[in-house]
């Protein structure tokens, strides 16, 4: 792999939690613990590899719609998760970021990840920017209502600079496991241009090396952006 091209920013879907503890005998909520353990595991990975940032789709705000017993789950995993790993992120150097409408959560999951985003800022070795009751089409909504409260123009530009990743740049790679082939409203507008990779391995099985396989496709493929050359 030495040499060959490497994504600056990868998004992922993480999917097939659920799948993963149904085919165990298990309950739902024991394949998102699986799924949290695997974004430790990972997160470290990615960062190792020299990614700069790292985007994941955590919970979307479609998931609102699953049994409460699930979503409740969710929620507390991901308050364990910013509790847990923070001093991790801190020593690993990482930056924590958050998209989404996080004013609809918990006021105590919107205080840990405060103290989360806010003690990590100044961390500069990479992001992790996870996504929370994140929708894309309501980011590009929330982009061009920013816009029209400011009385500025709406171009494609302005559209993205007004985008929850405005400063974190676009993904080059969205990375799906668990073998739907579809974007479920994950980063529509900043990966326009990102190489998209569709796995079947399911979110908790999806290790180190299954991110190098993906990576690897990723240093095969030409990018053209819509010219005719490479760039
Ligand atoms: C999709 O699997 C996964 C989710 C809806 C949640 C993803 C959440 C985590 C991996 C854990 C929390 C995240 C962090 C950052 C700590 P699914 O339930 O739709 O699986 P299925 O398609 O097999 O039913």
């Amino acid at each position: 792999m030495d040499g060959a091209k490497i994504p600056a920013h990868i998004g992922i879907i993480m999917d097939g939690n659920g799948r993963w503890a149904t085919a165990r005998g298990k309950k739902r909520s024991y394949g998102h613990r699986a799924g949290t353990a695997n974004v430790e595991r990972i997160t470290e990975h990615v960062f190792n590899r020299g990614i700069k940032t790292l985007s994941l789709f955590a919970f979307s705000s479609e998931n609102w719609a699953r049994p409460k017993e699930e979503v409740d789950e969710l929620m507390r995993l991901l308050e364990v998760y910013f509790k847990k790993f923070l001093k991790k992120l801190q020593k690993e150097n990482i930056r924590v970021a958050v998209m989404g409408d996080t004013s609809v959560l918990s006021s105590k999951l919107q205080k840990v990840i405060e103290k989360s985003v806010e003690a990590t800022k100044n961390n500069d070795r990479g992001i992790l920017n996870i996504g929370i009751n994140y929708g894309a089409r309501q980011e590009i909504a929330h982009a061009v209502n920013k816009l029209l409260s400011k009385g500025e123009p709406i171009t494609a530009e302005s559209i993205s600079e007004n985008l929850y990743t405005a400063e974190f740049g676009e993904p080059d790679l969205i990375i799906r496991t668990g073998g739907e082939l579809r974007l479920s409203n994950f980063m529509l507008y900043q990966g326009a241009y990102a190489e998209l990779y569709f796995t079947d391995v399911l979110w908790p099985d999806f290790d180190e090396s299954e991110l190098d396989k993906a990576i690897e496709e990723f240093g095969r493929r030409h990018r053209r952006f819509g010219k005719v050359e490479e760039s």
